[in-house]
């Protein structure tokens, strides 16, 4: 394929509530070729979807996800803040994430920090990705990304082979080959408004893929195609796919 995948940010998030089951389901409908998702530790360890760690903004509740036990945190509404009609979507554990894609399409697993508090955090996070990935038979569908370079180091350490992702927001200048290298990624996540010819060159020489997050507009897709970008975040599944000219 020489065109950019299309990536949904959170599933379909520009017209769904993100990180549900419906917002993955219609991304798949309208054609992606991989979702983005946010994980989490809970309470009681279980991976659990969503962006934040505090419940309050898409997620009806306070306190911190992993003040809750799984249990509790599925009986949560997290589609109502977006629109009343999908006041049916309650949160999901990656695992039930992940049977319900049914490997349709690849998945792209970022880790987020916040529930990482200790060094034990981090092997349960590990451990429980990595085999929840064997179970489902999802290991050459998925790319484990995150901000957080201990969780990818510890990741590499437990598994030389699986497909690892660095996200970066900071300077366009000064991008992470030594971590590249050490973690051997796969592929280099960047804020789109970072990327230009140069460093895309500079990661594509070190064989990495490259995905920008998060483009939403016909301009930033423009930019990012015209820079031979291997795929794009994005929150509009469909303007994207028909920016493409992908055929359904
Ligand atoms: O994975 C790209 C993007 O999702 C990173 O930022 O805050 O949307 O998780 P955020
Ligand atoms: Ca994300």
């Amino acid at each position: 394929m020489n065109r950019p995948l299309i990536i949904a940010h959170r599933g379909y998030s520009g017209k769904y509530p993100e990180n549900t089951l419906i917002a993955f389901e219609r991304a798949i409908e309208c054609h992606c070729d991989m979702i983005e998702l946010d994980v989490h530790l809970t309470k009681d360890s279980h991976l659990i979807v969503a962006h934040d760690h505090l419940l309050g903004r898409t997620v009806n509740g306070r306190g911190a996800i992993d003040s809750l036990s799984l249990s509790d945190l599925q009986k949560k509404d997290c589609g109502s803040w977006f629109k009343k009609e999908f006041s049916d979507q309650r949160m999901s554990s990656l695992k039930e994430v992940l049977i319900k894609i049914n490997k349709r399409v690849s998945v792209n697993i970022e880790i987020k920090h916040e529930t990482l508090k200790s060094p034990g955090h981090y092997k349960i996070m590990a451990e429980k990705v990595l085999s929840l990935i064997e179970e489902l038979g999802y290991r050459d569908l998925i790319i484990i990304s995150s901000f957080d370079e201990q969780i990818l180091r510890k990741i590499r350490s437990m598994d030389a082979t699986v497909r690892l992702g660095i996200l970066d927001h900071e300077s366009e200048k000064t991008l992470k080959f030594n971590l590249v290298r050490d973690i051997k990624a796969f592929s280099y996540h960047h804020n789109h408004i970072r990327l230009n010819s140069k460093n895309i060159q500079q990661m594509h020489n070190e064989g990495l893929k490259v995905y920008p997050y998060t483009a939403n507009t016909v301009k930033s897709f423009e930019k990012l195609s015209s820079l031979n970008v291997d795929g794009i975040i994005t929150n509009q599944v469909e303007d994207l796919r028909e920016f493409l000219g992908v055929k359904i």
